[in-house]
């Protein structure tokens, strides 16, 4: 695993880079991407070279690793709306070929071909994934199978912590979710994780010198041949 630390705005700037060089070297990629405020500042280089007519997103498809049970893409909470309103509705992307895992409706059926689905799109190129700070990367919280695939998960408490400052009220923030799984992500033939901020140092610490345990979700990318963690000084503080 390699380690990149610069402040966030550059490390932004470095991940959109990656996802520009390998869309120009394979215009039909496909790219796993992930909410959260982590990677905002990617989305936006992205939209920006895109309006600027360096690269196209004519040809991409895109994943998405995880969606909340119980929200509709139109609710602005729901990762959908996200992936719209920050990404999707600013660039040259057909909206048939960003894929998003259903939170209603028949959403067991959509999730369960969900693998296949990418599989058949040929696999994820270049995956971005934030990180929780229980050590969570999509909703795989800790105790997580590492041969996981899609699934339905339970938020840890803490993850429901976290995430309810987006929400009006903790009640609102919904308990369950679907996610790609451990193994799902381990498929991707290139991994970046943007973490920033001390409320992810110790998830960091896991990561960089911790254990591979499945009560760390995250310390199965230190098997993945091709994994770069970029992080802030605050992220890397108790890694030094
Ligand atoms: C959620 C998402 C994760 C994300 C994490 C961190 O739980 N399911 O994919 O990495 O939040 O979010 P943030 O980047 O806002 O700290």
């Amino acid at each position: 695993m390699k380690v990149i630390v610069k402040e966030e705005a550059e490390l932004s700037r470095l991940i959109a880079e990656e996802f520009i060089a390998q869309i120009q070297k394979k215009p039909n990629s496909v790219l796993g991407l992930a909410t959260g405020t982590s990677p905002l500042g990617v989305y936006a280089n992205l939209v920006k070279a895109n309006k600027e007519g360096r690269v196209s997103f004519k040809d991409v498809k895109t994943f998405n690793l995880d969606e909340y049970i119980g929200l509709d893409g139109t609710h602005p909470q729901s990762y959908r709306y996200f992936m719209n309103v920050n990404l999707f509705d600013h660039l040259d992307i057909k909206k048939e070929n960003t894929h998003v895992l259903k939170g209603v409706g028949d959403y067991v059926s959509y999730y369960k071909q969900y693998d296949e689905e990418i599989a058949k799109a040929g696999g994820i190129d270049l995956q971005i994934l934030g990180i929780g700070s229980d050590g969570h990367i999509a909703f795989n919280e800790p105790g997580t199978p590492f041969d996981s695939l899609t699934h339905e998960a339970e938020l840890a408490e803490s993850t429901i912590v976290d995430n309810s400052r987006l929400f009006n009220d903790i009640s609102e923030v919904p308990t369950r979710a679907v996610t790609m799984g451990l193994k799902s992500i381990m498929n991707a033939k290139k991994i970046v994780l943007i973490a920033t901020g001390v409320n992810k140092a110790k998830a960091i610490k896991n990561l960089l010198h911790g254990n591979k345990t499945e009560d760390n979700p995250c310390s199965i990318l230190i098997d993945h041949p091709d994994c770069t963690i970029y992080v802030d000084k605050e992220a890397y503080s108790l890694s030094k």
